[in-house]
């Protein structure tokens, strides 16, 4: 939305009467006003009830109250006739507009001020004082402004004595410090009063919720009206018509927006022949859009966004409306193409269409070349559409566009060379996409104001930036966002020149040059997102720039090299994953990247230690230094980091213990220092960090029991131990971790046998499902890795005896169980078949005795079977459908197909 048409109701007031009140042809004599004495004592008085931080009525002191800064007399009679303690502060957030409002009491003196025409205190802070009575008494009040003063309350019904009253503003939203107040008006009877002198009346978040059904009639018995505002009044009901024809006949502004109507448009409407402004936004107003327009031939601004629900096709009526300037029905249900629509602007010739937004609707269809014929139009916004096909050639007909939005649709076609005209045109958007085509110097040549490029397409489609690779482009940006398209191999002097970047995103676009240090020191100042990743930029990064504006920096998946760079920045984001980093990253990285929470370094080759001085970057949430060559110990000087949830620091060179400080990390969740030189135990503090989900420590040195700890991390969804020399028995504590669902302790000593409350392993029993895994996910591609092992149990190459506990049979969403290699004997439970999902078995390199069950055949799901290397013996069942015999070897009691050796029967 363009702020131009976008201001709030209460800066967007006709300043007609403030003229005609003004020019009151008294006030441009010479004579000097003096002031009169009653009248002087009764803005005293009025002065003192009131409490003025600012002192802005400080001056209120001499003898000519006349003098007085914002008071005015009439040249002639010397009697007030204006008083204007508006808050010279408009920006209601600042602390000026605070200290600037006047706040205490109203006293009644004014009413002794006989000719008072004016009176404006809007803008101040009455602390939820009620609109007092006495404002009803000044009966010669033409101008009576109230406005966002946190008056609250009723308004008073003897407001209906101001006859003269020309223009009323009782806009009610507050800024008060103390809480928010609201006004109310039960009864509109008081309106009455006003009705042939009133032409303005806004009423604005007054809430008008008990003024019962009639609402309606009681505005329109106020017959001046010209302008009627009432803006989030809480209106539950649009009354389908008028009591009279006659009424409001005169109306030119009418807004309605922000109320809950939950109505159709009605038709009524079409009868105030008069409307120039109409504003129906947000009303939650359901069904089609009338032809009924057609009747407004004066009408110049039709708001009907919002609505959510407004359906049907853009009737065509409203291209013919010839003063048409602003329209605005995004947010809606619309549907069907808009041709018809924009033909009948096209032969509307002289149309003064300056804003259109259809955005966030059904619309569908190609473009037309007709949209070429609104010249005037500086807004176009189509975004959120289903549009298909090519940009028209036409659009290089709207010389005065300043903004084209035709993002999130399907167009699919080509980008009209015509673009290149638009000379006015400041922000381009036609990101999400799926463009095709060729872009050339002539695409952009007259672009000499774009400021804002957005355009991404889909990776199958080819849309490729063909431009002179020494061009010099006209403009200057400060956003560039495009991906998808190919603008290398090189990086071209037309990004090469844009240094006032304050957005880059230069994603999968086929660079592989290097980029200059210039351009990073140029775009350093100003930018707060750097986005270049996916793309096979080389070189080195320049050491040493400060980047005070900086959110996020990813550079990765491209061939970078050399050191980190040291840049100084508040970034909470640093991704240089996938690229050949080198080198240690600095020992001050907390003072150089203060700000940071999630570093993604990832597949590099960093070296040397993790600086301690990471555990200083307070916001760190989280640290993913996986297949690096870092050595040394992972730092030990963990304190109170609230936030940091992930560690990655697998397939490092890592060695000494783990430290005992991550037991003070609260949040931490994600814990993987697997493939790395670890030795020690495994700290008993981390018992602590009561939120973990996935643990692997596999492939250190780790030595010790396993901990019986464990059992109260009642998150824990993965736990892997694999490839450590952990001794002693897998602790029944182990069973009662109910989110657990990748068990591997693959590769120990540990001995005993395998605890019959394993079924209470509830996760994989009643294959519950829970999220902890997507933990995974934002560690960055972690998540593929362990997917096809959720839900497994891997006890492989241990010395673990005893028989398979008949338990086992109860987790029944069981896709892997690896219990080779170790000293187990008995016999394979009959019933194994009840497992049904099982999709790995591997009992081989045990001393399993008896017969090969015939249920195993029943697994359908069953793709890898080995029960090689035990004392199993009897015939293979003949259902089973593993045909490899190195599956069977090693049974020498085992007979029958697929091994050579038959069974007696058969013989
Ligand atoms: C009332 O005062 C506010 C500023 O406080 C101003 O924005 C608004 O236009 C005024 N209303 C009228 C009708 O002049
Ligand atoms: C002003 O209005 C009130 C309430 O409507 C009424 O009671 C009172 O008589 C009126 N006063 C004058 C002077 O008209
Ligand atoms: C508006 O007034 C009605 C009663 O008249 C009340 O129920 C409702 O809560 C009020 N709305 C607000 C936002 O105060
Ligand atoms: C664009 O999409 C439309 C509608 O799906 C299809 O009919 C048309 O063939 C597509 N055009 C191109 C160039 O892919
Ligand atoms: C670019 O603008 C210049 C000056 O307005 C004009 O002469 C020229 O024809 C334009 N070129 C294109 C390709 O629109
Ligand atoms: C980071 O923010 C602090 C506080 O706002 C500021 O003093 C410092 O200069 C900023 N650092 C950088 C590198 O921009
Ligand atoms: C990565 O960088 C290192 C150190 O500079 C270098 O030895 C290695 O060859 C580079 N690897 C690749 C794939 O470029
Ligand atoms: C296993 O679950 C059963 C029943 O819920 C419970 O009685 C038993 O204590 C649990 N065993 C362990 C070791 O958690």
């Amino acid at each position: 939305m363009d702020l131009m048409f976008k201001l709030r109701p209460r800066f967007f007031i006709s300043s007609l009467f403030l003229i005609l009140l003004l020019k009151n042809p008294n006030l441009g004599s010479a004579a000097n006003p003096k002031c009169i004495s009653t009248e002087r004592q009764a803005l005293l008085t009025f002065r003192a009830s009131l409490t003025d931080l600012s002192s802005r009525l400080f001056s209120w002191s001499g003898p000519d109250c006349c003098n007085w800064p914002g008071v005015l007399c009439d040249a002639r009679t010397s009697r007030v006739i204006k008083i204007d303690l508006r808050n010279p502060n408009q920006d209601v957030r600042s602390d000026e507009y605070k200290r600037g409002s006047l706040r205490g009491k109203l006293h009644p003196s004014l009413t002794q001020l006989k000719f008072l025409s004016y009176l404006d205190l809007s803008s101040n802070d009455f602390n939820g004082l009620e609109i007092p009575e006495f404002i009803g008494q000044i009966v010669s009040l033409r101008y009576l402004n109230l406005s966002s003063s946190s008056f609250s309350g009723e308004i008073p019904a003897s407001l209906g004595n101001l006859s003269k009253l020309e223009s009323l503003d009782l806009y009610a939203e507050s800024f008060s410090d103390s809480g928010t107040f609201s006004l109310r008006a039960s009864n509109l009877g008081w309106l009455s009063g006003l009705s042939s002198s009133l032409k303005y009346l806004n009423m604005g978040y007054v809430n008008l919720s008990g003024a019962g059904e009639t609402w309606l009639q009681d505005f329109s018995r106020v017959s001046a009206l010209k302008e009627l505002r009432l803006f989030n009044c809480e209106l539950k009901n649009l009354p389908p018509s008028l009591s009279s024809s006659a009424d409001l006949k005169l109306l030119e502004v009418l807004d309605l927006s922000e109320n809950s109507l939950n109505s159709p448009i009605p038709k009524w409407l079409f009868g105030l022949t008069n409307l120039r402004k109409l504003f129906l936004r947000w009303d939650f107003l359901q069904g089609s859009i009338p032809t009924g327009f057609k009747n407004l031939g004066l009408l110049e601004t039709l708001d009907l966004s919002n609505n959510l629900a407004l359906q049907g096709e853009i009737p065509s009526v409203l291209g013919d409306l010839p003063r048409l300037k602003f329209l605005d029905l995004s947010a809606n249900e619309l549907n069907g193409q808009i041709n018809g629509f924009l033909d009948a602007f096209s032969r509307n010739k002289g149309n003064s269409l300056v804003f259109l937004d259809l955005s966030s609707n059904k619309l569908a269809g190609t473009l037309p070349e007709s949209l070429g014929a609104l010249r005037n139009l500086q807004i176009l916004d189509l975004s959120s559409n289903s549009f298909t096909g090519s940009l028209p050639s036409s659009i290089g007909n709207m010389a005065s566009l300043k903004k084209l939005d035709l993002s999130y649709n399907a167009m699919n076609g080509t980008i009209a060379e015509s673009l290149g005209q638009l000379a006015e045109l400041v922000d381009l958007n036609l990101m999400a996409n799926t463009w095709g085509g060729v872009l050339q110097k002539s695409h952009f040549v007259n672009l000499t104001s774009l400021k804002s490029i957005r355009l991404t397409t889909e990776p199958y489609r080819s849309l490729v930036f063909k431009l002179p690779s020494a061009w010099i482009p006209p403009f200057r940006l400060e956003l560039i966002q495009i991906e998808n398209c190919r603008i290398g191999p090189s990086f071209p002097m037309w990004l090469q020149v844009q240094t006032k970047l304050n957005f880059v995103t230069l994603r999968n676009t086929g660079i592989e040059d290097t980029i200059p240090d210039s351009w990073f020191a140029g775009i350093s100042s100003e930018v707060s997102y750097l986005i270049l990743a996916n793309n096979r930029i080389k070189g080195r990064l320049p050491q040493k720039l400060a980047f005070p504006k900086l959110n996020t920096i990813d550079l990765s998946s491209n061939n970078f090299e050399g050191p980190f760079p040291l840049w100084s920045t508040n970034a909470t984001e640093l991704r240089l994953y996938e690229n050949n980093f080198s080198g240690s990253l600095p020992l001050n990285i907390d003072v150089l990247m203060p700000g940071m929470q999630k570093i993604y370094l990832f597949r590099n080759s960093f070296t040397g230690n993790i600086p301690s001085s990471l555990c200083e970057v307070s916001g760190l949430q989280i640290l993913s230094l996986r297949k690096n060559h870092f050595s040394g110990s992972f730092p030990k000087c963990w304190h109170r980091q609230f936030m940091l949830w992930g560690i990655d620091v697998s397939e490092n060179n890592l060695s000494g213990e783990i430290p005992e400080s991550l037991g003070m990390l609260p949040s931490l969740s994600v814990l993987l220092l697997n493939q790395n030189a670890l030795e020690g135990k495994i700290p008993e503090s981390l018992q602590n960090c009561s939120g973990l989900t996935n643990i692997d420590l596999g492939g250190n040195k780790l030595t010790g029991k396993l901990p019986s700890w464990v059992g109260k991390l009642s998150s824990l969804f993965m736990l892997r131990l694999q490839s450590n020399s952990f001794t002693g028995q897998i602790p029944d504590d182990l069973c009662s971790v109910p989110n657990l669902r990748i068990l591997d302790l693959s590769g120990n000593k540990i001995s005993g046998p395998i605890p019959k409350c394993i079924s209470n392993l509830t996760a994989i029993a009643r294959g519950t499902s829970n999220d902890v895994f997507q933990n995974l996910v934002f560690i960055v591609t972690r998540a593929r890795e362990y997917e096809d092992i959720v839900n497994s149990i891997n006890l492989s190459g241990n010395n673990i005896s005893g028989e398979i506990p008949g338990e086992i049979l109860g987790l029944l969403y069981l896709r892997i169980l690896n219990l080779s290699k170790n000293y187990m004997t008995g016999s394979i439970p009959e019933k194994i078949s009840e497992l049904g999902r099982l999709e790995t078995l591997d009992l081989s390199r045990n001393k399993f005795s008896g017969a090969i069950p015939q249920s195993l055949a029943a697994i359908s799901s069953l793709q890898r079977l080995n029960l090689s290397f035990n004392k199993l013996e009897g015939s293979i069942p003949k259902l089973l459908k593993f045909q490899d015999p190195s599956i069977y070897i090693g049974n020498e009691l085992l007979c029958g197909k697929p091994l050579p050796k038959k069974c007696p029967k058969d013989i």
